[in-house]
């Protein structure tokens, strides 16, 4: 799949904006502060109904202005597909698909994919798990509904527990009628994670390979409840539980779950999240990225759309050279203060909130 065209009226520091965008790479180059990543942030809002920079929605509305307006034209084996966005200060921002309003942002996920990645996304290696489940639950909430429905439901079980933890001692002791149900969408959604992380895992390594030319070998692994089934994972989670249930009343807060999840990634048998250098890093954050890219081809049968901010300047040439190699067929949308002239691309020029189409 591939973005055909965007627009935009008053998001970030654009007044109107509209391009059109080449299905193959596109590159998008200009000084600091002109307005590059806002333009992808837009794309990528329109794909999966939030900002990879802020969840502060007023944030996108051009200072000053009451609304904003974005759109993008997309082209998928199925046909168009035209996603619009509309954001006030006052009220709850709209989407709409081919013109028909959604009722709940879970309409949106797998409408039109992509993968975003900026140097930002080192967190997903080096920081607190959270990073990590973060990153698994929007590919998978793209790929599958039903996991963005179960996950929903679980956050809203798990604070309704939680808030119960909290309240008077008396109340605290039927804490577990949530436990069934906790167990039951928890359970379904875990189990999702490992079989996406047992995908990841082998395309990310993969692609290690590749980037270093066969030096490091990274692994990858789920790490949360135990279990090989859905089944299996929903009867230790209780039994957990049940364990638990004094020290969560003591805490005021639920201590096992899938909220505690985690990915294990490690090169050469060394914990990379926490004792991997800079390089191993930034490559394995890549890596990931690559493998996100290929789970999307092999789930939804289309290639998602790959945003890659800022990230060329932060890659040796050898890297860089190979990161082109392998992306050269689907469609790429690259921002950069600087580019290598013999790129096979369409050039887009940022300056003040202006794109200009140079080539
Ligand atoms: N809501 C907003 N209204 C107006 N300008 C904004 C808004 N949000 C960000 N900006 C401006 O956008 C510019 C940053 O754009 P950005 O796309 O991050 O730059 P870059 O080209 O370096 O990627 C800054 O000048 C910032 O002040
Ligand atoms: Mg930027």
């Amino acid at each position: 799949m591939y973005i055909e065209r965007i627009l935009l009226k008053n998001f970030r520091n654009y007044t109107d904006a509209e391009i059109k965008f080449d299905p193959k790479t596109n590159i998008i180059f200009g000084s600091n502060a002109q307005g590059k990543t806002n333009l992808v942030e837009a794309v990528y809002y329109l794909c999966v109904g939030k900002s990879p920079r802020t969840p502060r929605e007023k944030e996108l509305i051009k200072t000053g202005q009451d609304k904003a307006y974005i759109r993008v034209d997309a082209v998928k084996k199925t046909g168009k597909v035209r996603i619009e966005a509309y954001l006030t200060r006052t009220e709850n921002r709209r989407i709409s698909i081919n013109g028909i309003p959604i009722k709940r942002i879970g309409e949106l996920m797998g409408t039109v994919n992509a993968v975003f990645f900026s140097p930002d996304e080192l967190k997903i290696i080096k920081e607190a798990p959270e990073n990590r489940r973060r990153f698994i639950d929007i590919d998978l909430s793209q790929l599958s509904r039903n996991y963005f429905y179960n996950l929903s439901r679980y956050n809203k079980i798990l604070s309704q527990r939680n808030r119960l933890l909290k309240s008077q001692k008396n109340l605290k002791e039927t804490v577990d009628i949530w436990d069934e149900q906790l167990a039951d969408c928890g359970s379904r959604v875990a189990y999702q994670r490992k079989e996406f992380v047992r995908m990841l895992g082998a395309f990310a390594s993969d692609a290690q390979s590749y980037l270093t030319d066969g030096k490091e070998i990274l692994k990858v692994a789920y790490e949360g409840i135990k279990g090989d089934s859905a089944d299996e994972i929903k009867q230790n989670f209780l039994k957990k539980l049940k364990a638990e249930k004094d020290y969560d009343i003591e805490r005021g807060y639920t201590h096992t779950g899938i909220h505690k999840d985690d990915i294990a990634l490690s090169v050469g048998g060394v914990d990379i999240r926490s004792f991997g250098s800079q390089g191993q890093q930034r490559t394995a954050a890549l890596a990931l990225k690559l493998a996100e890219l290929q789970i999307f081809a092999h789930e939804v049968g289309e290639t998602p759309v790959l945003i890659l901010d800022d990230v060329f300047s932060e890659l040796d040439e050898a890297r860089r050279i190979r990161l082109i190699q392998k992306i050269d067929n689907i469609q790429t949308l690259i921002t950069c203060t600087h580019f290598d002239n013999d790129i096979n691309a369409s050039f887009f020029k940022v300056s003040a909130g202006q794109i200009k189409s140079t080539k």
